[in-house]
């Protein structure tokens, strides 16, 4: 098997201004980065017999060290331990279709309607797009009515669907995440690739993936999500705005030598037009086949087909202003931000639910930047309105 994903691991750097960041040279990993975890390395062969909530735990404590230890070496400001390096944020319009199955007809896909949205692309890791692994499409509809999921945030108006440009995840457990960040903060991933062979095979496909433009590429939630009383997966395509054809992505293999290429390939799209993805739901139909609790399990597409259950509308624009970048740099994306008919299930999204929270609250707070959800009515230079 190709070692890509490895050698990438130890070949990128962290040294270029991310959003509105400053320049700081700094070693960067391929997932969320930790610091070394010694009273782990015990248990190198997988065997931690941690409890799922222990692991979180320790998760969250691994995750926020790496972003004090990043801050306390000069890295202004103090970053997401994922997806940190951001092509931008954009405006669009999220259309809700009006003849869905009525099992569909839940939460935010009640009814036809169209909600403003903000949509973060990213890179999972480093700054040098060439290198940047899985791709992150970030959704967040704004006006959304209704009591959220998480408490502290009950009353807030927004909705955020996480997506990766790849349609499985590459660790299956808590423990094994666990085992995963220690063992690479220690120099012996290939110890952890050797126990979970499946992890080592997702990894590189997703490094392997021809990346030409965000907007061109095919996202995937990953993980389940319940849809009222179904459990479903997300994915959005890119689409022809005007004949609503499939798009592929051209980039064929070919990358950019430019470490951001992918936000100038944005910007060149959004100058000359809109953008538009489907954005469809995939119903568990065999809970055997299509697990909630392994997200390395692809859900077959034969077994549940994608269901298209609303249209995304990116206008042409410029976003890339240096206060858009702020702007985007200072949101927080989390799948708990949601409500409660679309609650995230499974083992990995229980793991999010800690550790979003406790990294968005982290690097605000460093930041001393107050952590408020958008409302719409932002404005930003050479960027159109709602
Ligand atoms: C145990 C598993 C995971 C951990 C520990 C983790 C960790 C993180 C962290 C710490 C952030 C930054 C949060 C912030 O500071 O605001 C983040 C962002 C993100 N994660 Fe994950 N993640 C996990 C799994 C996933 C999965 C399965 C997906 C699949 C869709 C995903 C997609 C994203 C995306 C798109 C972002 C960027 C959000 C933005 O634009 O602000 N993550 N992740």
């Amino acid at each position: 098997m190709r070692r890509i994903a490895l050698l990438l691991l130890f070949a990128l750097s962290r040294s270029g201004p991310l959003g509105n960041g400053e320049a700081v040279a700094e070693p960067v990993r391929l997932f969320p980065k930790t610091v070394p975890a010694v009273s782990f390395l015990g248990e190198a062969q997988g065997k931690s017999g941690l409890t799922e909530e222990e692991a979180i735990r320790r998760i969250k404590e691994l995750t926020e060290a790496q972003i004090q230890n990043a801050y306390r070496s000069g890295l202004r400001p103090a970053q997401r331990d994922a997806h940190a390096k951001q092509h931008g944020c954009v405006r669009a319009d999220f259309t809700v279709l009006a003849s869905l199955p009525s099992a569909m007809r839940q939460g935010v896909f009640a009814e036809a309607h169209t909600f403003h949205a903000w949509i973060r692309f990213s890179n999972a890791v480093g700054t040098d797009d060439q290198a940047g692994l899985a791709r992150g499409m970030a959704i967040k509809l704004l006006g959304v009515p209704g009591r959220k999921i998480l408490p502290d945030q009950a009353d807030a108006t927004t909705q955020d669907f996480l997506l990766v440009n790849y349609p499985v995840f590459n660790v299956r457990t808590a423990a094994d995440y666990v085992d995963f960040l220690t063992k690479s903060d220690a120099g012996q991933l290939p110890l952890f690739f050797r126990a979970h062979p499946e992890s080592e095979r997702i990894t590189a496909a997703i490094a392997a993936q021809p990346v030409g433009n965000p907007l061109l590429q095919r996202y995937y939630s990953m993980t389940p999500y319940a849809l009222g009383n179904s459990k479903v997966k997300y994915s959005a395509k890119p689409v022809s705005c005007t004949t609503g054809e499939t798009l592929h992505d051209e980039g064929g293999g070919v990358r950019s030598s430019e470490p951001d290429y992918l936000r100038a390939a944005m910007r060149a799209r959004l100058a000359d037009g809109a953008s538009c993805f489907s954005f469809m739901v995939q119903r568990q139909t065999d809970p055997a086949k299509m697990p909630i609790d392994d997200s390395t399990v692809l859900w077959s597409e034969e077994l549940a087909p994608f269901v298209t259950v609303a249209s995304i509308t990116i206008p042409p624009q410029r976003f890339d202003s240096p206060e858009q970048q702020a702007f985007c740099e200072n949101l927080s994306y989390t799948p708990w931000h949601a409500l409660p008919v679309h609650q995230p299930l499974g083992t990995i999204n229980r793991i999010r639910r800690v550790v979003y929270d406790a990294t968005s609250s982290l690097r605000h707070r460093l930041n001393g930047v107050p952590r408020r959800e958008p409302s719409g009515d932002e404005h930003f230079p050479g960027s159109p309105s709602w």
